[in-house]
């Protein structure tokens, strides 16, 4: 794979879009990596979708195409596995029906009485499974603000299992130094850290090599892209992590479907150029949100003003296109502002080529406990954009004229 020149400290984390350097031979193995034409017989170029849900055996118990059943192995589901721990610089990924999907299965590597620590900022619906599911079975969560790693080591017990960590996070765009916390979890035998790195992609971050144990995805958000997608995505370089949620997967069922996989596959071929694309559109918004009188303020991790710039800048070589902002008013003025937007579309998700923006409060994170959104400023002005690949000047214009209908000045 061709490498090109290391980047020096200077434009590590730089905000300076285009002369970034990515991971080396991102795009390549992206293009390239479990799709090789040999693997079928029609030397096909653009993988197949498998859909065959058993797979001949010679006789009993013997698989010369090294398939059984599709629940535990396909071959177009090889095909994403395969790229996705080659982009992620990883021995091993597994693709799952959904981002809770992967979430409970890594979860059900816990048994009763162990215990979990989460970062307090983390998407609603993974802060409700932990609340509303993992708690029935025994497994306590204690939420922490991992920014301060000191607070993790203090949370940590006897029977803690997993340090579970989501940054830059959702919706306030924390970011931890997933290094400092490893170290601290490490510290004990047979604590693994997770980290919910949805909001980055491997593109910018790639928490294996920070000290992570375990990455994992929301596939319906940037992987795909096109957000016509619910998938999830694991990776790590443990063989016995690997063989233990392979064995989730196949025993417990949140299997994706051979087309789904079809679908993220191709939609990892173009994950840098957009990627790239996002980046440049999120940080124009930002800045120009940044200097708009009617916005209180502007989160973006490539800001130099986001508390975690520092961290940001050792940690991710960019970021995407989510942006969170308070605008100057109350639940009425986000209601107005969200209506009047006319190419951002108001809806939930992320990580598409269009753009979104939406209301955490009232929509993705409704579901996290009303004091636990106080404490984390999760309040009605709070909004959310993921802004996509449209061109810029029309989304900060869009932005612009929705902003002044709905704050006065
Ligand atoms: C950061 C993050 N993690 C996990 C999930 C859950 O993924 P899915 O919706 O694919 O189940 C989401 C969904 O929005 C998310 O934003």
């Amino acid at each position: 794979m061709a490498s090109k020149r290391q980047r020096t400290s200077e434009e590590n984390g730089s905000n300076d879009v285009d002369n970034f350097v990515p991971f080396p031979g991102f795009g390549t193995a992206a293009i390239h990596a479990g799709q090789e034409p040999e693997q079928w017989n029609s030397r096909a170029v653009v993988p197949l979708i498998s859909l065959s849900t058993t797979f001949k055996q010679d006789s009993p118990g013997v698989m010369p195409g090294g398939y059984e059943y599709s629940r535990g192995g396909n071959p177009t589901r090889t095909c994403l596995e395969s790229c996705v721990a080659a982009i992620e610089g990883a021995k091993h990924a597994l693709a799952f029906s959904s981002g809770l999907g992967a979430t409970m299965a890594i979860c059900h590597l816990m048994q009763a009485g162990d215990h979990l620590i989460s970062m307090d900022d983390i998407y609603g619906g993974t802060n409700r499974y932990f609340q509303k599911i993992l708690s029935k079975f025994d497994v306590e969560t204690t939420f922490v603000d991992a920014r301060y790693p000191e607070r993790v080591a203090a949370a940590m017990r006897p029977n803690t299992k997993f340090v579970w960590l989501e940054t830059p996070t959702n919706p306030t765009l924390k970011v931890v130094d997933i290094k400092a916390v490893s170290d601290i979890a490490h510290r004990q035998p047979g604590v693994a850290v997770v980290t919910d790195n949805t909001f980055s992609s491997p593109y910018f971050q790639r928490p294996l090599d920070h000290g992570a144990d375990i990455v994992l995805y929301s596939a319906t958000k940037y992987m795909n892209g096109h957000s016509d997608v619910v998938m999830g995505l694991v990776a790590c370089n443990d063989e016995d992590i690997f063989k233990k949620l392979h064995f989730q997967l196949y025993a417990g069922g949140s299997v994706p479907s051979p087309f789904d996989c079809f679908l993220v596959n191709r939609g990892l071929k173009t994950l840098h150029i957009r990627m790239k694309q996002h980046y440049k559109n999120g940080l124009a918004v930002a800045k120009a949100l940044e200097s708009n009188p009617r916005v209180r303020k502007v989160i973006y991790p490539g800001l130099p003003s986001h508390p975690q710039y520092e961290v940001f800048k050792r940690q991710m070589r960019g970021f995407g296109g989510m942006v969170t902002f308070y605008l100057k008013g109350d639940l009425e003025n986000s209601k107005v502002f969200l209506k009047s937007l006319k190419i951002f579309t108001l809806a939930e998700s992320l990580g598409g080529y269009e753009s979104l923006a939406e209301l955490p409060g009232v929509m993705t994170h409704a579901s996290v406990p009303p004091e636990q959104r106080k404490e984390l400023g999760i309040d009605n002005s709070l909004i959310r954009l993921s802004v996509g690949l449209e061109d810029v000047e029309d989304l900060i214009q869009d932005l612009e004229q929705a902003l002044k209908l709905a704050v006065p000045e």
